[in-house]
């Protein structure tokens, strides 16, 4: 090995390509065949000869060091078939290699996660399912703002994970084209047949221009942003379970093995999965700013800049996928702590909108209401009463307009199922949006 040729090389990571480059390969030379570029026996000897590398790969066998995988593949093969390994490469180049070969890979992943993604889904309904009479505080500025369903929720997590699931599809729309053909960046002289090798390889487009094909790494960053959004929801997932395990709030237990004790402290159960998830956004986050730095200002057609795509993919990917492994695990591993929620809902007059709404049904323009409500709930604070404990008389001291179904509308069980609106906290809504959600599960 010359002196910098590690340095340049990409050998140490994307011997991960290693099946996708030979699959890419495999097609190549049957192009090459079927056009007659090569002789059917000279394709029938390549062709075997790369099937047997990658079983051996299969098997655990390693493939001697080269730059790259591409030479990697290409050198082992006309070692042990000669020379007429050689004509392999004929009319393509590393450059449309390397983009088929990470597309090849990503089209792959991105079903992968798009499947956790589902998996994580399917819990979270379970869960909602399982818990729909759960009432809790809903917040806003984490302050106590208004009763929901706890189900209600994790609900809200689905519906981001589903635009998560169409986010990659969508992606997954452009990373299916193949660049295969485009050689090193002006095509080829060669009669090769682009659309059959799409068949081959299961694309579904040809590239239009050579010198986009070779240097378009859109879908690799594009991938890393799905990957930095979902990773961005499981932060926020992540920090709402981390409070909620807090002694403070304790409205749930999640399983001993998400967390851990303190080497100092016995009392202490730290949620540790949930905080790694969160902590490893950084560096999910820091593989799409390397991406678009690595990318920008290039010009046109490949620069070796392109290869350094390849380690934040990877980390990217690898970091969500055992993200979204455990993030499923712990959740479902997740119970509700119900009096504990009641009872922390009961805190705060979360049900003072609902005193306003009250009065505004009565005719009362909505910012009078606001007006009346906000005194009341001065007057409890100064008497250490909740809004529940007044009696008609204390209302009617604040509005003539309050009649003994007040209290009705003081019931939490009351208030969610009002939220009737479309899209609302009410049980019924959360059983329509389950019925919805279900039907983007796998
Ligand atoms: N290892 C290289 C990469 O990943 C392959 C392409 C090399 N092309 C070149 N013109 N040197 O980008």
């Amino acid at each position: 090995m010359q002196d910098y040729e590690h340095f340049i090389g990409s050998f140490s990571f994307d011997i991960r390509l290693a099946e996708s480059d030979i699959v890419g390969s495999i097609a190549h030379a049957e192009m090459l065949t079927k056009t007659k570029i090569i002789s059917t026996r000279d394709g029938k000897r390549i062709i075997s000869g790369l099937k047997l590398i990658l079983k051996d790969l299969k098997r655990g066998w390693k493939i001697p060091r080269e730059e790259d995988i591409h030479y990697a593949v290409e050198k082992e093969l006309i070692r042990r078939i000669g020379p007429v390994g050689g004509k392999l490469h004929t009319a393509r180049s590393r450059n449309d290699q390397v983009a088929t070969d990470l597309r090849i890979y990503l089209k792959q992943e991105i079903e992968t996660v798009r499947d956790l993604i589902n998996n994580f889904q399917k819990t979270l309904v379970e869960k909602a399912s399982d818990n729909i009479d759960v009432i809790m505080p809903g917040f806003t500025h984490l302050q106590p703002a208004q009763p929901i369903l706890a189900a209600h929720h994790l609900l809200a997590y689905a519906w981001m994970m589903q635009r998560n699931k169409d986010r990659l599809l969508d992606c997954y729309k452009r990373t299916d084209t193949l660049p295969l053909g485009s050689a090193a960046l002006a095509g080829t002289s060669f009669k090769i047949d682009r659309q059959y090798l799409a068949k081959l390889l299961d694309f579904s487009n040809i590239s239009e221009n050579s010198l986009d094909a070779v240097s378009d790494r859109d879908f690799a960053i594009e991938f890393v942003f799905c990957v930095s959004m979902i990773s961005l929801h499981l932060t926020k997932f992540c920090e709402e379970m981390i409070l909620w395990l807090n002694p403070a709030f304790n409205y749930i237990t999640i399983g001993a093995q998400f967390t851990s004790g303190s080497s100092i402290m016995p009392q202490k159960r730290n949620p540790d999965c949930a905080e790694v998830v969160r902590g490893k956004s950084g560096m999910i986050f820091g593989d799409l700013i390397a991406l678009l730095t690595m990318a920008k200002s290039l010009p046109l057609a490949y620069n070796r800049d392109l290869q350094e795509d390849k380690l934040p993919v990877f980390d990217a990917l690898d970091n969500i996928k055992t993200c979204l492994e455990v993030i499923n695990k712990m959740t479902d591993s997740l119970k509700f702590v119900k009096d504990k929620t009641l009872k922390s809902a009961k805190k705060g007059f979360i049900a003072a909108t609902e005193i306003a709404d009250y009065l505004a049904k009565n005719n009362i323009p909505f910012r009078t209401a606001h007006g009346i409500v906000k005194d009341i709930v001065l007057y409890c604070q100064k008497n250490s009463k909740t809004l529940e404990e007044l009696s008609l008389e204390e209302y009617n001291k604040f509005s003539p307009m309050f009649k003994k179904d007040i209290f009705v509308h003081l019931d939490f069980e009351n208030i969610i199922s009002m939220k009737a609106s479309y899209g609302g906290t009410s049980k019924k809504s959360i059983l329509r949006q389950i019925e919805n959600i279900k039907r983007n599960l796998k």
